[in-house]
């Protein structure tokens, strides 16, 4: 795996996503949380102190089970237009932050929970991201992420073969699928310890502006810890 930085390719990628976003009025993700976060998220309780870090916001849909945990809440994305769609009763609850997640502009050791939802198979460089969310974390603080696998539900559809061995959906949103053994790699060589690796599916309604049919989706989900 490359983790070499390939700016043009990630610049362009964050684009199409913000333009997506400014497309509609609609939210594309929905107001439901992602399928796996219920289950999943109680094995992450048991954190050190800290405020948690929704990675890749979107549109904010696992902000509401985010602050149930009772503890500040930052909601970063790089697309501006994104964030503005956060619903407003939930917005004013979090500090919204619109950045590169390949540089944050908060200290180390910022928060003790880390959630990066549905972003990481659409990242050119994860390494990169996954080295920064790392700095981010408090020792003993937790990140917590789906690795979609190679027979996703949407691996290969409507994509053609893309740059850093991944594909490009509809020509301009990049996407990236992981064997098992490739998502376990990717946090061990971060230095991040694995807590949890579950084999999870979950449903998706269509996605307006961005796919028409439902669809399932099947990958890893880890729960890594940054080593106290
Ligand atoms: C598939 S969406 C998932 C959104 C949200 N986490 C969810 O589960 O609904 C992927 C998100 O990653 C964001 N993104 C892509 N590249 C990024 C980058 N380099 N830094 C920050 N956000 C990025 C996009 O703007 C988009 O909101």
């Amino acid at each position: 795996m490359s983790a070499q930085p390939n700016p043009g390719l990630a610049d362009q990628n964050k684009s199409a996503w913000d333009h997506l976003y400014a497309s509609t009025p609609d939210l594309i993700w929905g107001r439901e949380p992602i399928g796996f976060l219920p289950r999943l998220l109680p094995a992450a309780c048991d954190l050190p102190p800290g405020p948690v870090l929704d990675a890749a916001t979107g549109e904010g849909r696992n902000l509401s089970v985010l602050l149930g945990l009772g503890r500040p809440v930052t909601a970063c994305d790089a697309s501006a237009a994104a964030l503005a769609k956060i619903p407003a009763g939930v917005r004013r609850q979090v500090t919204p932050l619109v950045c590169d997640l390949a540089c944050v502009p908060l200290p180390a050791a910022s928060f003790a929970l880390i959630l990066l939802s549905d972003a990481l198979e659409t990242l050119p460089e994860p390494e990169l991201i996954l080295a920064e969310l790392r700095r981010l974390l408090v020792p003993g603080g937790c990140l917590l992420a789906n690795v979609p696998a190679t027979d996703d539900g949407v691996a290969g559809v409507d994509m053609q073969p893309g740059p850093e061995g991944g594909w490009l959906y509809q020509g301009s949103y990049y996407y990236r699928f992981f064997t098992a053994a490739e998502a376990e790699a990717l946090f061990l060589a971060t230095g991040l310890e694995i807590v949890r690796n579950d084999d999870c599916v979950w449903d998706e309604p269509p996605h307006p502006n961005f796919r028409d049919a439902s669809h399932r989706h099947h990958g890893r989900v880890v729960l890594a810890r940054r080593p106290r």
